[in-house]
């Protein structure tokens, strides 16, 4: 028996010393696009309910929209189409169908206008035997699907997790990332994994494994178009920040889910801190909405290169939170530029949660900067530098209620 266990031991340590990370050479920042479920959710009624019809027109319309409108030179790419995509029954081959009225061209099709135009398309699966919304899921059909999605050229695979057990979620998102691999076409792999594990099963997600198996996926709730589902969301990563930060990087993302911008729901100072908290954390930057209905302001943020350039930073660092007031926290990332490849730019997002105004202040060289000489200061939301400091300056910044800020210092 002793001699057994000692022999598995090794065993284990030499499988451990060869997996790896997720090597498919895709997500090294964080994806950026637009997926239909947060505003179109399940939309198969397109008779009763046009406005939130989930079919091919609506789709082809977003990567003109992105094509025409400088979302694609800002960094927007991909266009998934979650759940609800597919008739009910599969074909006498085992195979999904795209539903015959809403997709007439099918998949394929949608692909190749998408690829025509320099962008990505993506899908929508569940791991389990049935989608969350009753579609034909992949349970017994990862070969079968994988090959599929590759044939329809996917670039990116959202994966639910709905109706199983917590045993077998742990099995099938590595089972089914081996088979994506086999197909030999690189889609970035989205897993739904650690949400079921943690806030369906009430389990500890083991993240290192997901970040080995995953590009993206999923720990928390799904977002909804309201206000206080993006605070419920800021709040998690704040608490959550010291559990998830080490598994964030290129190539396997946290994804705090989509974007609410063009639902209506936010007030501007609002998107103001929906769009700096995503961007510090490094988030995927989904849209999910009807792009006509995109403010002006909103459009100015989303095309803010100097934030989009915090948010798509190689080094893919998740900003550490630091509570300066019960509800105002500043959250702290460093990127790049790099003066000299010793000091770091270093960016500051102040965001107040409440609902009254105060003044805060802090000393950047409290916070990891450290280079002697100045620092250039900008406002990004501005795009304005603002002023130069030294280490030791302080900071004072007014935030009103439910807005925020961010300061980039730059190394002189
Ligand atoms: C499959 O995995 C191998 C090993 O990690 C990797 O080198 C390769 O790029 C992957 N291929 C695809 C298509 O994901
Ligand atoms: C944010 O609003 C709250 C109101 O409760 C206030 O106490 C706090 O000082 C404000 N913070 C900032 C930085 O303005
Ligand atoms: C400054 O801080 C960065 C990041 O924390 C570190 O890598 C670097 O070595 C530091 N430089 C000096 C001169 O202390
Ligand atoms: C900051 O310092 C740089 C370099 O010394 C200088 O060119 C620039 O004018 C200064 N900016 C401000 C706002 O004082």
């Amino acid at each position: 028996m002793a001699v057994y266990l000692f022999v598995l031991f090794f065993v284990a340590v030499y499988l451990s010393s060869v997996v790896e990370l997720l090597d498919n050479g895709l997500a090294r920042r964080p994806p950026m696009g637009w997926m239909s479920w947060g505003y179109y959710m399940c939309g198969v009624d397109c008779q009763r309910n046009p406005q939130k019809c989930l079919d091919e027109k609506l789709i082809l319309s977003v990567a003109d929209k992105f094509y025409k409108e400088g979302y694609q030179e800002a960094g927007f790419e991909y266009i998934i189409i979650d759940d609800c995509w597919s008739e009910k029954k599969r074909d006498h081959n085992g195979k999904l169908v795209a539903d015959r009225k809403r997709f007439p061209n099918g998949m394929k099709y949608i692909a190749d206008y998408i690829h025509k135009l320099g962008l990505k398309f993506g899908m929508y699966t569940n791991i389990a035997a049935t989608t969350c919304m009753g579609y034909p899921g992949s349970r017994e059909h990862f070969k079968t699907d994988a090959k599929m999605f590759a044939e329809w050229e996917v670039d990116y695979l959202k994966v639910d997790g709905c109706f199983v057990e917590e045993d077998y979620l742990n099995i099938a998102y590595i089972k089914l990332g081996a088979h994506l691999n086999a197909t030999g076409r690189p889609m970035v792999y989205s897993c739904s994994w650690p949400y079921y594990i943690e806030f369906i099963h009430h389990k500890q997600p083991d993240y290192q494994s997901v970040s080995k198996y995953c590009n993206v996926w999923r720990s928390y709730h799904d977002v909804v178009t309201s206000w206080s589902a993006i605070k419920a969301i800021v709040t998690h990563y704040l608490e959550a920040y010291e559990h998830l930060y080490k598994f964030h990087g290129p190539g396997h993302w946290n994804d705090p889910d989509m974007l609410i911008f063009g639902t209506g729901s936010l007030t501007d100072s609002q998107s103001r801190v929906h769009i700096a908290v995503y961007a510090m954390l490094a988030a995927p930057l989904l849209l999910s909405c009807d792009m006509n209905r995109i403010s002006e302001y909103e459009k100015k943020l989303l095309l803010n290169l100097d934030l989009i350039a915090i948010a798509q930073d190689p080094l893919g660092v998740m900003a550490k939170p630091h509570a300066l007031q019960r509800l105002v926290t500043m959250w702290v990332k460093p990127h790049l530029p790099k003066k000299g490849d010793k000091y770091n730019s270093v960016s500051f997002a102040l965001v107040n949660l409440s609902d009254e105004t105060a003044t805060v202040s802090f000393t950047p060289g409290q916070y990891g900067l450290n280079s002697s000489d100045n620092y250039a200061v900008m406002d990004i939301f501005a795009q304005l530098f603002i002023r130069n400091m030294s280490l030791s300056d302080t900071f004072r910044v007014n935030v009103p209620s439910e807005d925020a800020a961010i300061y980039t210092m730059f190394p002189l």
